[in-house]
């Protein structure tokens, strides 16, 4: 069965650089957006320390969620116009599915928090577990909003997000290869970083796009609108998602956190340092399920905040890893491989020599992705594979159909990288003391990759 939503008496338009315009149509999204939680996205950059590396990423969740919900409105509406159900089970759009899609595309990012990737890695949270808390616990004001249509449709809304929704088509919007959260995310990336690699044509995508009794699969004619777009995405994570400066500033907070939970744990703790929003988190007695208002209290801001005062806290190594951020003093790297793997304890020795921590100030970090990956019956993280309707209905999978995107189609793109300080390339003779570790350190690295110096 379907859902209504009261429909605002006028509708309400959001000016939006990459869409252009967000049409708020419902009271329900409009309330949705008027929640503290979601609200709270306003404080959180979409994309983390890439601002570091693009200083223009400085969008946020919050007009990246405005943005999947606008572009989840247009594929409801292009399904309506043009492949409207007739009967039940008829595998057309039913368009009493449209306002679950829309909600679960709007707060489909709910549960992200601060630097989510890296808060995540140090203090185990889940922000996919968080968003399932946040629309169905029932103390949340978003809670409050998707209720009011149904006593049940909160936890809708949630199994969209968690794919477990008996629509296929309504799942597929929000999450595929081709889906309404990595078109946004793609195109707003791409404008607010200025790399222009991430445009592709989301109106053809959007035209050939169609509901079929399985999910959702695109008109033949549109082979070249998804390739493009399969480009773009792998253009984007090389040139942006995998860039190694982002991921140095990304492994000098994961470092500070680390540090900042080690002193906490501790009897002394911070002393007069102690970042009271984060303590739950440093201490571990953080628990989603009771205390969401904790999470749903740090930002972006929040944390830079107490990055800001812990530059003149007692202990050196947090001091020093807090002004590294603040400051944009990234850390260095150079690629490594299998075969030179084993040279990494060495490396870590000479930076250990030179005065460094090296469990602070070294770290690995492997990126890889696939632009594009097949449908892998063994897998269970797969991602619905994209299909192509041709005139006679039937169905083939675009790496079948299109030789430009069979020749990235599984293939790994991404490099691993060992971090260091940038003390450690320094040339010139005023560092006397710590000069042959330096120049030692140096003859492993050229061309930004280890080598073997025995080798060469
Ligand atoms: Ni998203």
């Amino acid at each position: 069965m379907g859902y209504y939503s009261t429909p605002l008496d006028q509708e309400k338009v959001i000016r939006d650089p990459v869409l252009s315009h967000v049409y708020i149509q419902d009271q329900i999204i409009m309330d949705l957006i008027n929640t503290t939680e979601f609200q709270r996205l306003r404080r959180i950059h979409q994309l983390g320390t890439t601002s570091q590396t693009f200083p223009g990423a400085e969008h946020t969740r919050f007009t990246h969620s405005l943005g999947v919900y606008e572009i989840v409105r247009r594929i409801c509406n292009q399904f309506q116009r043009n492949y409207p159900s007739k009967t039940p089970g008829d595998g057309l759009w039913d368009d009493s599915e449209r306002i679950v899609a829309e909600c679960a595309g709007l707060l489909h990012d709910i549960g992200h928090g601060a630097y989510s990737h890296t808060f995540e890695h140090i203090f185990h949270t889940n922000h996919e577990q968080i968003t399932q808390a946040i629309i169905t616990n029932p103390e949340t004001e978003v809670n409050q909003v998707l209720s009011k249509v149904g006593p049940d449709f909160p936890n809708r809304v949630a199994s969209v997000i968690n794919k477990t929704y008996d629509n296929q088509q309504v799942v597929q919007m929000i999450s595929s290869q081709c889906d309404a959260d990595r078109m946004d995310y793609l195109l707003r990336d791409s404008y607010f970083t200025g790399a222009q690699y991430g445009k592709f044509d989301l109106d053809r995508i959007l035209q050939v796009m169609r509901p079929y009794k399985d999910g959702i699969c695109f008109k033949m004619s549109g082979l070249h609108a998804i390739e493009y777009y399969i480009v773009s995405r792998f253009q984007m994570y090389l040139q942006v998602y995998f860039h190694p400066t982002s991921r140095s500033i990304e492994v000098i907070l994961a470092h500070l956190l680390l540090r900042a939970k080690e002193l906490a744990e501790t009897t002394d703790g911070l002393e007069h340092f102690n970042p009271t929003l984060l303590m739950p988190f440093l201490e571990g007695t953080f628990n989603p399920e009771t205390d969401l208002k904790d999470y749903l209290r740090l930002d972006d801001g929040v944390l830079n905040t107490y990055f800001s005062t812990w530059r003149d806290a007692p202990d050196k190594i947090l001091a020093d890893l807090a002004d590294r951020f603040v400051n944009r003093k990234p850390f260095k790297s150079a690629i490594y491989t299998d075969k030179t793997k084993d040279l990494l304890p060495e490396l870590s020795k000479l930076i250990e020599d030179a005065g460094f921590n090296p469990e602070y100030y070294t770290a690995t970090d492997n990126s890889y992705n696939q632009p594009y990956d097949v449908y892998d019956p063994k897998s269970e993280h797969h991602n619905a594979q994209i299909e192509l309707m041709q005139k006679d209905g039937s169905l083939v999978e675009l790496s079948q159909a299109s030789l430009l995107v069979r020749t990235i189609t599984g293939k790994d793109v991404g490099d691993s990288r060992f971090f260091f300080p940038k003390e450690m390339l320094q040339t010139d003779d005023n560092v006397e003391l710590f000069k042959p570790i330096y120049d030692n350190f140096q003859r492993y690295i050229k061309n930004d990759t280890i080598i073997d110096p025995k080798e060469n």
